[in-house]
């Protein structure tokens, strides 16, 4: 295989992982983040976020993998350099590149530089990856401020370097499995030479050769779909409004089923197993959430306004999915009456298992709804609970979810942790108080078992 300099900037979920894969397959790579703390934390063998495998994989290439916070000196060193950092919602929901743009400038002003300091060793051209999910006309954008980055060194600003995108399709809490084994592939560019760069850097993961311990592998080889720059930057928007629209799809039916008596959860066995359908992303509940959804279903309606068109589909998709928060509240009402004075649990805080990611956790908008109507919420989480407890202070956090079922009078499934799905009914009823009302957000309880334990049960759809 060839061995290429990479550069990742921005060590968070997307960046960290990614930077500790390539590492492992065989690539010598330097991760920038402009969080010294975060730099300081990695350099000493600490990883600042939750996500299985990654500190092992981290520990595993640190002989390829280093931290810094030096962006310029990497950009020197590197072949490919892949910006990773975060594209949050802007107030319009717009994506804001403000963190994109600043690394694009500072690149280009990091390669004019080593030009004029005495000409570049560099062999090709430099490789600038767009991995943070950007909307359409990005790669356009960087390569523009890349251009303006070298112009504030010298007059001409003639620097060498090509635009890739390459969007991410990697899902949290199964980071690191995602990036080893990935459905696919995507890039988009206009130049061949970067194309092929692109092909050469990931023929480890394409062709599987890199060492164990991670299998099992679920395919030979991993499919390539290469297109133009604004083609790769659609398909990760449309991918992910597809799966929320998927989502609260079958959210709509749940609620039709709730109404008519039949049950969601046989309903979407019945439709998933149709090969046009497929059974994934059909559970229904309390919604989606996270750090990629909301924001990327967002982005995309912006995009389809600024052009003049109104996203009937993406619109229905978003109120769907806020009804559900909403019918959450509606569920405890009707059974507790008032929820003043009431404890209320909540099983499971981060938006979804295996990850400490709460940015946009459905659990957030949750906690504040039931505390403002008077009643006391407790949340358990295994992992998420320090973060959480910074972001509602009013609300108790505990990491045992049998303590946070101690004299509740309700609880609601809000994150299928193992730890919650494989919950004892009897222990939960024992340590509740009337009337023992469990909401089941993620139809995740066996129904019959809850409801002989005497919990009072209320799932999704179930009937
Ligand atoms: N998290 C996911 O599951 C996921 C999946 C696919 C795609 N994405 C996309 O990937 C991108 C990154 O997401 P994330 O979840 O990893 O974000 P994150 O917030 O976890 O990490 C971003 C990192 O970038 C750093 N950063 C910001 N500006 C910087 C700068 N100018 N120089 C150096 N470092 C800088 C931040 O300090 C932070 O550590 C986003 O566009 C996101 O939409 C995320």
């Amino acid at each position: 295989m060839e061995e290429f300099n990479v550069g990742v900037v921005g060590a968070g979920y997307v960046g960290l992982v990614t930077g500790a894969c390539l590492a492992h397959v065989g690539h010598r790579v330097a991760c920038v983040d402009k969080n010294e703390a975060r730099v300081a934390e990695l350099e000493e063998g600490r990883v600042p976020i939750y996500e299985p495998g990654l500190e092992e994989l981290v520990a595993r290439s640190r002989k390829r993998l280093s931290f810094t916070t030096d962006l310029p000196g990497v950009v020197r060193n590197s072949d490919v350099l892949f910006i990773a950092v975060d594209t949050p919602p802007g107030e319009d929901g717009s994506a804001d590149l403000s963190s994109v743009g600043a690394v694009a400038r500072s690149v280009g002003r990091a390669l004019a530089e080593a030009e004029r300091e005495g000409g570049s060793a560099r062999e090709r051209p430099l490789v600038v990856v767009n991995k943070s999910t950007v909307p359409v006309g990005s790669g356009d954008y960087v390569s523009m401020l890349v251009r303006e980055g070298a112009q504030e060194v010298t007059a001409g600003g003639e620097v060498d370097y090509r635009v890739v995108s390459n969007p991410e399709f990697l899902r949290e809490g199964s980071a690191v499995y995602d990036s080893m084994f990935p459905d696919r592939i995507v890039l988009g560019a206009e130049k061949r030479d970067a194309l092929d760069t692109m092909r050469a850097l990931y023929e480890p993961i394409v062709e599987q050769t890199f060492p164990t311990p991670l299998d099992p592998r679920p395919r030979d080889t991993v499919p390539f779909v290469t297109t133009d720059l604004a083609s790769a930057e659609m398909i990760k928007y449309a991918a992910n409004a597809f799966l929320a629209t998927k989502i609260s799809f079958i959210n709509e039916v749940a609620t039709v089923c709730e109404l008519v008596g039949a049950d969601v959860s046989s309903v979407a066995n019945g439709i998933g197993l149709d090969g046009r359908i497929g059974a994934r992303f059909l559970n229904a509940g309390i919604g989606w959430g996270g750090s990629c959804f909301p924001k990327d279903v967002s982005a995309l309606r912006a995009v389809a306004r600024e052009y003049g068109h109104e996203p009937t589909l993406l619109d229905a998709t978003v109120s769907v999915n806020e009804r559900q928060k909403k019918a959450v509240i509606q569920k405890l009402q009707r059974d507790l009456r008032t929820l003043k004075g009431k404890r209320v649990a909540l099983l499971g805080l981060a938006f979804k298992p295996n990850t400490d990611d709460l940015r946009e956790a459905p659990s957030l908008e949750i906690a504040r709804l039931v505390h403002s109507l008077g009643a006391r919420v407790v949340g358990y989480d295994p992992v998420a609970g320090k973060k959480a407890r910074t972001l509602l202070p009013d609300l108790q956090v505990v990491f045992d979810p049998y303590e946070a079922l101690e004299g509740a009078h309700a609880a609601v499934v809000v994150t299928e942790w193992e730890e919650v799905v494989e919950l004892d009914p009897e222990r939960a009823a024992s340590l509740m108080e009337a009337p023992k009302l469990l909401v089941d957000g993620r139809n995740v309880l066996d129904p019959a078992s809850c409801l002989s334990a005497g919990l009072l049960y209320r799932g999704f759809g179930r009937g």
